[in-house]
């Protein structure tokens, strides 16, 4: 690519190193098979739900998507005037029924690895479930995997796409939590038969450009640094997810509350018995400056789920060390006005 070239818009999906990196990485971590044409980079993840969106829906056609939900995710969906059809999550992720079978999907949305914001990890057999409901309803399948880099414990997973044998899959990927959300760079993968009209598409509605700092990003992988970047990030991590587990440890005492999908990414989710006015609660925490969301802010359409989604990927860990144990003195109190 010629110096003037990196000034335009890309017309191409991207900067082709980026592209091939991705591809790379994408290959060996997630097994997802692909060729590098089928990598578009964008401006991460909320712009390739958009584009999927557009692309694949018309006004008024049915997105399934889980419940309780990203909120990236409900708003793009809202925006691009699709009818949005909740699906209960359990522990197991997205798990739909016959019911949910009289509102057919053109389009799923689902994050599977760790689903936000319960944490629930989907499993193997669920994921041919949803893969085969989708054949059968001829819909396509996002796969919002936001934050695969980071898992701490379990076995490795593999993702939705990988498992794909009919081209239905679009993968969703971004360095908004490996590296940092204002880097604004993500990418989506999209089927071989979807690929001249998602680059033309893209090229049209959102004027991708920003090739001197995807290259810049290239050169940051081809040199070895991202790989350094990224294991130093999950010692990080790492150390402060086992600081927060340890602080919430006497919250767990009579079993009225759990953590779920703390083997995964940058948060966990700590659920609470029904009657807990999670609202109430997050208000109190951020009046003494600890900051959490409430899990029943996420929920579309069901209401018995309450927690607290707890992040650590902006807390250092002095903070969890500080603020880790007077958090869990608050939840304790709550959770004494509940009987076991
Ligand atoms: C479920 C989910 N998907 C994707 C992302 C990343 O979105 P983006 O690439 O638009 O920053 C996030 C970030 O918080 C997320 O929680």
């Amino acid at each position: 690519m010629t110096y003037p070239d990196m000034l335009d818009y890309s017309s191409s999906g991207g900067y082709a190193p980026l592209r091939r990196a991705v591809a790379d990485y994408l290959r060996v971590f997630r097994s997802v098979p692909l060729d590098v044409d089928q990598v578009i980079i964008t401006s991460g993840t909320q712009q390739s739900l958009e584009l999927c969106a557009q692309m694949l829906a018309d006004h008024g056609d049915t997105v399934w998507l889980e419940d309780p939900a990203y909120w990236g995710a409900v708003k793009a969906f809202m925006a691009t005037g699709l009818h949005l059809h909740p699906v209960p999550v359990d522990q197991h992720g997205m798990a739909p029924s016959a019911a949910d079978e009289a509102a057919p999907p053109r389009v799923i949305y689902t994050t599977p690895s760790h689903q936000y914001p319960t944490g629930a990890v989907m499993s193997l057999q669920r994921r041919q479930q949803l893969l085969a409901l989708a054949a059968t309803h001829n819909a396509w399948v996002l796969e919002d995997d936001y934050d695969s880099e980071f898992r701490f414990s379990g076995p490795p997973l593999s993702s939705l796409a990988g498992l794909d044998r009919d081209e239905r899959v679009l993968y969703l990927g971004s360095f908004s939590k490996v590296l940092y959300p204002g880097l604004k760079l993500g990418y989506l993968v999209v089927p071989k038969r979807l690929v001249g009209a998602f680059k033309q598409a893209h090229y049209d509605l959102n004027r991708p450009g920003q090739m001197p700092l995807q290259a810049a990003l290239a050169e940051f992988i081809e040199l070895g640094h991202f790989a350094s970047a990224l294991r130093r990030a999950r010692q990080s991590y790492a150390q402060r997810r086992q600081a927060l587990l340890e602080a919430l440890t006497p919250c767990l005492i009579d079993a009225k509350a759990q953590i779920t999908g703390a083997e995964q990414g940058l948060h966990l989710c700590l659920r609470l018995p029904n009657g807990v006015d999670d609202r109430a609660l997050a208000d109190t925490l951020a009046q003494q400056g600890i900051l959490v969301r409430p899990l029943s802010a996420y929920c579309l359409q069901r209401t018995d789920s309450r927690g607290l989604i707890i992040g650590y990927g902006y807390a250092t860990l002095e903070d969890i060390q500080r603020y880790g144990p007077e958090m869990a003195k608050m939840v304790c109190a709550e959770l004494r006005k509940f009987p076991v």
